[in-house]
């Protein structure tokens, strides 16, 4: 497998992506990751770009080892430099900064591992499109380097080591902007390096499972939250697949799921797919707690810190009833449904004095019952996560679901969260997705959800009027909810959707809808 080494630019878990893409696995570290420490033997090495410069005085290296390890490497942007440095280049700051899009002319040198790098990549006259965001560029070549690519305002924007596999690109070839780089970066890992082992679904759900038996030995036992979302769904139905019961799932109903969540959870995953699931009904516990608070960032931390006290009381009896079994062991790992984009956040680069910082949230649980974690789904996109849910026989409608924020309903009840409160937004968000997803539109939508607004609108029913409250609608697409649109719906959805709200739940007399944007609005109300 490839080796990414990642110097802190934006763009270095793109790297990434790029290569699952083409069915290669890599794993990503940081670039001061020493080769002499590294359990496993890389086929190949990318090194990403930075936000540094090189000549900087605190600017990132690497273990010069990474030279000497025999594997082809390539440097992207500060990779290019990186090796230029090494190996006697010049690196100056350029008097114009290329960013955006450039035209690159690949130059035939002759030199057939030289060559292989832009080998069979279709382009035309003018030369191929590339992204480019970088200050400082080459402006000598290291001696026995020749260049493989040039623009005009740079002379060596791709370069290649005279006998041996080392390259390095000017240019990002793992953004969208370059539309061919991902043929670039195939070049590199399958021609160059020779990248066999493939990465798709199918060859990770076996490895995944020999995986987790082997960590779990013959009789430890495994607890994990689940929460009826994808991640946990399917990390669930993994260690069910590994381990079988000796895979306890608990799930927490504090009362602000969605209208028949815990029901439904339950008979999915215990009927459907066979995992081991307790539920625990703390919904009382929950809402007692919450009554009278209205500030959202201490229903959050109600939320949070019951969530744990419940999930340990639970988790407690689990492992007085084993102890009473001789035939299982204590329960030593709690699995988490940790994806890689929370991994990179851990394990990205950050300047070199920065401490990595752990991505979990689950600390608290972790020293209280001494448990170590297990997280199946780390290597893991989003969307992979979605095949490998597929692959696993999990119902297409969950595999598809919108995100559900951990508090709840908790946070979209603006004002004090009651009883009546909750079933109010049930009723309202149940029409509003049943609505959704009767117009084939909720695979286009990234998030959807209402929110109830504790305001006395004035309204006219029968021949009276009405003082009820107001239900407001939110559906925004995003690629990473960082940002995010609002939807652009048909009026006559909204107007079925506003018609059985107003009509079916009592106490709404109003439904507006959203057209906030992200920034400056947020996902949710509170
Ligand atoms: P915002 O509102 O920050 O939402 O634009 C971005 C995404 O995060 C979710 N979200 C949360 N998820 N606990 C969660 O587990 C929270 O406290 C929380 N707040 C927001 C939100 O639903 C959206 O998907």
């Amino acid at each position: 497998s490839i080796l990414i080494l990642d110097f802190g630019s934006q763009y270095s878990h793109l790297i990434t992506r790029r290569c699952r893409e083409l069915g290669v696995y890599c794993e990503m570290l940081p670039c001061t990751q020493k080769m002499a420490d590294l359990s496993w033997k890389p086929t190949g090495i990318i090194l990403s770009g930075s936000p540094y410069s090189v000549y900087a005085p605190d600017a990132p290296h690497v273990d010069p080892a990474v030279f000497e390890a025999g594997v082809p490497v390539l440097g992207i942007c500060y990779g290019l430099q990186e090796i230029a440095k090494t190996f006697g280049g010049n690196v100056e700051p350029h008097s114009h900064r290329e960013y955006g899009h450039a035209q690159i002319q690949i130059v035939k040198t002759g030199v057939a591992h030289a060559d292989a790098l832009f080998e069979g990549i279709q382009h035309g006259p003018e030369g191929l499109q590339v992204w480019m965001s970088h200050g400082d560029q080459l402006t000598s070549l290291p001696p026995n380097f020749m260049t493989v690519a040039h623009t005009p305002t740079s002379p060596f924007t791709a370069i290649a080591h005279e006998s041996r596999p080392i390259y390095g690109v000017q240019f990002h070839p793992e953004v969208t902007h370059s539309p061919r780089g991902k043929e670039v970066i195939g070049s590199f890992v399958k021609n160059i390096c020779g990248v066999r082992d493939g990465w798709s679904m199918d060859t990770f759900i076996p490895k995944e499972i020999a995986r987790i038996r082997e960590i779990c030995g013959d009789k430890g036992q495994v607890i994990g939250a689940v929460s009826g979302g994808v991640d946990s769904t399917v990390a669930a139905k993994l260690m069910h697949e590994a381990i079988g019961d000796r895979f306890h799932a608990i799930m927490v109903d504090n009362g602000v799921l969605r209208l028949d969540e815990a029901k439904k959870v339950k008979k999915m995953l215990t009927e459907d797919l066979g995992v081991n699931l307790t539920v625990v009904d703390a919904s009382d516990l929950f809402l007692g707690r919450l009554a009278g608070v209205e500030d959202p960032e201490q229903k959050r931390k109600i939320i949070g810190n019951t969530f744990i006290e419940v999930f340990e009381e639970k988790a407690a009896e689990i492992e007085k009833e084993c102890a009473a079994d001789s035939s299982k062991g204590p329960i030593e790992w709690l699995l988490q449904g940790t994806l890689y984009p929370d991994v990179i956040e851990s394990i990205s680069f950050k300047g070199p004095s920065a401490v990595i910082k752990s991505h979990h949230n689950v600390g608290g649980l972790l020293e209280d019952m001494k448990l170590k974690l297990i997280e199946p789904l780390r290597e893991l996109f989003k969307d992979e996560v979605r095949a490998l849910g597929r692959l696993l026989d999990i119902p297409a409608h969950l595999v598809g679901r919108h995100p559900f924020p951990g508090p709840g309903l908790a946070i979209r009840i603006l004002g004090e969260v009651t009883r009546e409160q909750v079933a109010i937004l049930q009723h309202a968000d149940e029409i509003y997705i049943a609505e959704i997803r009767a117009a084939g539109l909720y695979d286009q939508i990234s998030q959807a959800f209402a929110a109830l607004l504790p305001v006395r609108a004035v309204g006219v029913m029968g021949d009276a009027r009405t003082y009820d409250q107001v239900i407001a609608l939110r559906a925004v697409s995003t690629e990473d909810f960082m940002t995010a649109d609002w939807f652009e719906f048909p009026a006559s959805v909204l107007k079925k959707i506003s018609s059985r709200i107003t009509n079916e739940v009592r106490g709404i007399n109003r439904v507006v809808y959203d057209i906030t944007s992200k920034p400056p609005g947020t996902v949710e109300w509170l």
